[in-house]
């Protein structure tokens, strides 16, 4: 594997495999890690010629009271993991290769309404950095197919929409929520959790999977859904967890909007913070057909 730190050197790279008819995968990330970035990068392995991943803390999504000093960085660990992985070539700028001095970002990508509600109402300019960085990532390393995981869910429908509102030719790949055994989906950030919250947190999916079987059982109502959740993590996370419901709700999973009756394709999404840590999350689930009249 290949480590590039300027976007010159990269183009380079890859505008050669790009002359030998060679298609490029792209896994864009924060770096820290685990198993659900590996399995984005096996995917693109899996789908394409050659592999960019990146490894890049973008100082554009975080607010200034998150946690842009703090996020956890491990460069040797993570190039072992995506040698590991598959991955040809791995891109870590450094912050004023992206956003050089003298040349401060004047272009903004906002992505409305996708990036508005959930996410985007705990963190308002985060959607914002997101969305620019992936394009300025997108327009850097021109890769045919990039690939998010489902468990940043607002993320890659902010991302899917960007794609299609400005016709960029990415194809853009989902990939499917990597999870502990206990069922806490993998992230950076449970680095953060204490032994009492990281022993709590599990209490995340146990809430959205409930929530998923009262639907398959026939629940129509979206703030019995919601309270089902909710009840869940409050009665699973005694005070030393220091924990507190953001949000736990039902919405359709392309408009992100509420149905009432619930009905089709839907997204339960969960937020849930442990002292400074959010801990988000998400399933899909369909909603049983209602029998018509007669039938
Ligand atoms: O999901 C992430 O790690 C980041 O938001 C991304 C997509 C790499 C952009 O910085």
């Amino acid at each position: 594997m290949k480590r590039i730190d300027t976007i010159a050197g990269l183009r380079a790279s890859l505008d050669a495999a790009r002359a030998e008819g060679r298609s490029v995968g792209f896994v864009p990330t924060m770096g820290y890690l685990h198993e659900g970035h590996v399995s984005l990068m096996r995917a693109a392995r899996r789908d394409t010629d050659v592999v960019v991943s990146s490894v890049f803390v973008n100082p554009l999504q975080f607010a200034a009271n998150e946690d842009l000093d703090d996020y956890p960085r491990d460069l040797e660990r993570d190039s072992e993991l995506a040698t590991a992985a598959g991955v040809d070539v791995l891109f870590v700028p450094s912050t004023t290769e992206m956003y050089p001095d003298d040349h401060p970002i004047a272009t903004t990508v906002t992505v409305t309404g996708a990036s508005e509600g959930f996410e985007g109402a705990s963190r308002p300019s985060h959607f914002a950095g997101v969305a620019t960085v992936v394009a300025k990532l997108f327009s850097i390393v021109g890769p045919c197919a990039a690939y998010f995981g489902e468990k940043d869910f607002q993320q890659l429908s902010v991302v899917r929409r960007m794609v299609a509102d400005l016709s960029m030719p990415v194809e853009v790949v989902g990939c499917e929520t990597v999870r502990e055994p206990d069922g806490l989906a993998m992230s950076s950030r449970n680095a953060y959790l204490t032994e009492a919250q990281r022993a709590a947190a599990p209490v995340v999916s146990r809430a959205l999977r409930t929530a998923a079987d009262a639907i398959r059982a026939g629940e129509t109502d979206p703030s019995a859904v919601r309270r089902v959740m909710a009840d869940i993590v409050a009665a699973d996370t005694g005070p030393e967890t220091d924990s507190e419901l953001d949000y736990a709700d039902v919405v359709d999973a392309v408009s992100f909007a509420t149905p009432d009756p619930l009905a089709g394709d839907l997204r339960l999404l969960i937020a849930v913070r442990f002292a400074s840590t959010r801990l988000i999350d998400n399933v899909g689930v369909t909603a049983p057909v209602a029998p018509t009249r007669g039938s």
